[in-house]
């Protein structure tokens, strides 16, 4: 397995005509990160939206318009088009294109391409919330998952014509969670090397209330443990995510229990015990007001500011490692250091007792922080693996294959 289920993944974007056309340009820089190579379908509607040179200045290809283009034609023509892919991808789908898609119209290049084809077909509905809840919408809806096509989203909340309702394309975020989840099943298809192994994972920061309005947070972002939850549960763990405040979507196939302080995120991991395995990922604060305020505290004319006494929270990875009943069989911390990250590392694992820490640098410089990238050094009792800079989720994809590997060669040693 690749470091990224991606690289080298050929994927068709068909891009519909619809205000949330401008994601899928997002979605193009992801999935091209992450080693796919895209071309794109841009309906004559998604012309309106967005514009060709866009679309082809990110996917370094030229873009595929008009059915009737004979040099297209003789190049690459439709059917090409789609047999050339791995997956097409529909994002933006209007209801218009689900109407061609379910009745099998074929009367521009787009409806061609995805009628001609015989690779799976991820859609990722966008439309007024009346033109989804259309009974005639839902009946091609119904039709096209008859049909084995896969679905991501649509969302809920507010929409760019002003009502508020299903109908909000998925995050690019959330569709390209979609198209990777595809190519993990094609991967495994019996389910994955941690098929049968429960895995908690705490991730995110922890508020810790001042009074009703103001908190105590740090600057985590929860992209890396989001990331390790979805690679573990990609290998087929049956996956809890315990996550503090963030604003990323729930993984997919992972079941999230969101929490707001360090006592919240320590009392869902014991409930969510017995798990063979735990990842703390969670930056958790370390303090939290001793007696928060049931009221705002209010400025005083004259008065002095007021000083927040603070107490210790409860380590949850001591904790989880040191459990005398229930300890999960691999224990794993993260150690975020500005400074002689190794040695804090190597101290960290054996004052809390885990069996791995996974270690990084996150001194302002290295942008770590909230960013993308990572450096990481995994540690454990047998010494010390280093790892190249790498994106979040590679390195979380690294890690899940390395938890896989211990398990089948601590089966193998039985
Ligand atoms: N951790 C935890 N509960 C806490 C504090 C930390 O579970 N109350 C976990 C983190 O999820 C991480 C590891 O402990 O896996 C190390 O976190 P870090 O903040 O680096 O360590 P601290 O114990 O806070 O030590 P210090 O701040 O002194 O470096």
């Amino acid at each position: 397995m690749s470091d990224t289920l991606l690289m080298g993944r050929r994927i068709l974007l068909v891009i519909g005509g619809g205000i949330a056309a401008y994601k899928s340009l997002e979605l193009i820089r992801r999935l091209k990160e992450r080693g796919a190579s895209v071309r794109a379908i841009l309906t004559s509607a998604g012309e309106h939206f967005v514009t060709p040179l866009s679309v082809s200045s990110l996917t370094g290809d030229k873009v595929y318009t008009d059915l009737f283009s004979l040099t297209d034609e003789a190049e690459m023509g439709h059917i090409e088009l789609s047999r050339d892919a791995d997956l097409l991808v529909v994002a933006p789908a209007t209801a218009d294109l689900m109407a061609k898609m379910a009745h099998g119209l074929a009367n521009d290049l787009a409806s061609t391409a995805l009628l001609a084809t015989d690779k799976k077909v991820l859609v990722a509905p966008a439309m007024n919330v009346r033109m989804w809840l259309h009974p005639a919408t839902q009946r091609n809806f119904e039709t096209l998952l008859a049909d084995g096509v896969d679905v991501v989203g649509p969302n809920e909340g507010d929409m760019a014509c002003g009502e508020y309702g299903p109908g909000r394309m998925a995050e690019p975020a959330e569709i390209l969670a979609a198209i990777e989840s595809h190519f993990a099943e094609l991967a495994f298809p019996g389910g994955g090397p941690l098929k049968g192994k429960r895995i908690l994972i705490t991730s995110g920061p922890t508020h810790e209330p001042i009074d009703p309005v103001r908190y105590l947070a740090n600057r985590s972002s929860g992209k890396q443990g989001y990331a390790i939850a979805q690679a573990v549960a990609r290998l087929g763990a049956e996956t809890v995510l315990v996550s503090g405040p963030t604003n990323l979507p729930n993984p997919p196939g992972v079941t999230v229990k969101r929490v707001e302080t360090a006592r919240e995120m320590l009392a869902a991991c014991e409930a969510a015990l017995p798990a063979d395995i735990a990842i703390c990922a969670a930056a958790v604060a370390d303090w939290r007001v001793a007696s928060d305020a049931e009221q705002k505290l209010k400025k005083q004319p004259g008065e002095q500011a007021p000083a927040l006494m603070l107490v210790e929270n409860p380590d949850i990875l001591a904790t989880l490692s040191q459990l005398k009943m229930n300890r999960p069989a691999l224990v794993i911390g993260f150690a975020a250091e500005t400074e002689k990250v190794i040695d804090h590392a190597v101290a960290k694992r054996q004052r809390k007792g885990c069996d791995w820490i996974v270690a990084n640098d996150v001194s302002p410089a290295t942008g770590v922080m909230g960013g993308d990238l990572n450096t990481v050094h995994l540690i454990s009792r047998e010494g010390q693996e280093d790892w190249p800079l790498l994106p979040k989720q590679a390195v979380a994809e690294r890690l899940a294959r390395r938890i896989a590997d211990h398990f089948s060669t601590s089966k193998a040693a039985e």
